[in-house]
């Protein structure tokens, strides 16, 4: 490959003149833009320990209190984005989210969509649009664009979920902003419901829904019979994974990143391909190895890791015993709809 001009080729007061015209000469960064094969992502493949971020969110939990939080969050950021970019990825973002007994998460809505994926307690609830959905371990929710979203909790212990958003990409669109609102009114029907059961849906007087976010609770007691049964009916070698859908158009359940479910079968080692977008994966139950280039992270139930895009990653299970349930999140959608998406292998 040709080596390209620098910068520092060109003479101080050629390079003073572009400047002042709000100039730049393309040659000495185009191989930064435009690298060679392979983007040179600044996602790291990074890990968070369950055990680590609970006492510290705990901590939070003592120090500020929820009026002075909104949102008590501590984020986990990529170092490779630098810690203050808060960013998992280019596109995702990810935090863990404490709320205690008696505690109130005012109604807001924002542009950026989010999901919870809850990580332990029992008795809190998000209500999303009008409709008010419990929050159990494993449970899914979401809380996509412009829908109005609060969080109360009736229990007696905390309660602590992982929120996934697509705050970088929207933030880096300029598009990121949120509206306060007034308590929502509950209504009655519940989507989770409506939509319980595989390849049928409610269709009053023949009419189907129009909504864009017909279900908004996916729970975690549907997701893994659901992959029980696959395990069941699959070959050994074949992945059991399911993907989260909106069930009126079988398209991923948000627009922007996509959200899975894997098991992994006691014992089974699986290599997910080398695809364009970059991962999150949390263990839900159970406990793996995950291995992306040349780092290995044990997970056990609640850690989190990321791995960038165009990376190969294997995960096992480190029970040969009982199956392992991990939860993934990647930019799937956005890439396909952009036109980018790779499966490199
Ligand atoms: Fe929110």
């Amino acid at each position: 490959m040709n080596d390209l001009g620098k910068l520092e080729d060109l003479p101080a007061d050629y390079r003073a003149e572009l400047t002042s015209h709000n100039l730049v000469p393309l040659w000495p960064s185009l191989r930064g833009v435009l690298p060679p094969g392979k983007p040179r992502p600044n996602t790291r493949a990074t890990f968070w320990a369950y055990q680590t971020i609970k006492p510290l969110l705990l901590k939070a939990g003592e120090l500020t209190p929820i009026e002075k939080a909104e949102r008590r969050v501590l984020v986990l950021a990529n170092p490779g984005h630098g810690l203050e970019k808060m960013q998992a990825s280019a596109a995702m973002y990810l935090g863990m989210q404490l709320l205690l007994p008696g505690e109130w998460a005012p109604s807001h809505r924002h542009t950026p969509n989010a999901v919870r994926m809850i990580v332990e307690g029992e008795g809190a609830y998000t209500t999303v649009d009008g409709e008010k959905c419990p929050m159990s371990r494993g449970d899914l929710i979401l809380t996509p664009t412009g829908l109005w979203h609060e969080h109360g909790h009736d229990g007696d212990q905390p309660v602590v979920w992982l929120d996934v958003l697509d705050l970088p990409l929207v933030y880096y669109m300029e598009t990121s902003y949120h509206v306060n609102g007034e308590p929502q009114t509950i209504h009655a029907g519940r989507g989770d419901r409506q939509y319980a059961r595989g390849g049928m849906l409610p269709t009053p007087v023949f009419e189907r829904s129009s909504k864009s976010y017909p279900m908004l609770r996916y729970p975690w007691a549907e997701a893994r019979a659901a992959l029980l049964t696959m395990a069941d009916d699959l070959p050994q070698q074949e992945a059991v994974q399911l993907t989260y859908v909106n069930p009126e158009t079988g398209e991923d359940a948000e627009n922007i990143l996509g959200f899975y479910a894997l098991m992994l079968r006691p014992g089974q080692s699986l290599r997910l391909p080398a695809r364009s977008p970059a991962c999150v994966f949390h263990v839900i139950e159970g406990g793996a190895e995950i291995a992306i280039e040349d780092q290995t992270f044990t997970l056990t139930e609640a850690d989190t890791c990321c791995a960038p895009g165009y990376t190969a990653v294997t995960l096992t299970n480190r029970h040969a015993d009982k199956p392992t349930f991990v939860f993934m999140a990647d930019e799937s959608p956005l890439h396909r709809k952009l036109g980018v998406y790779e499966n490199r292998g």
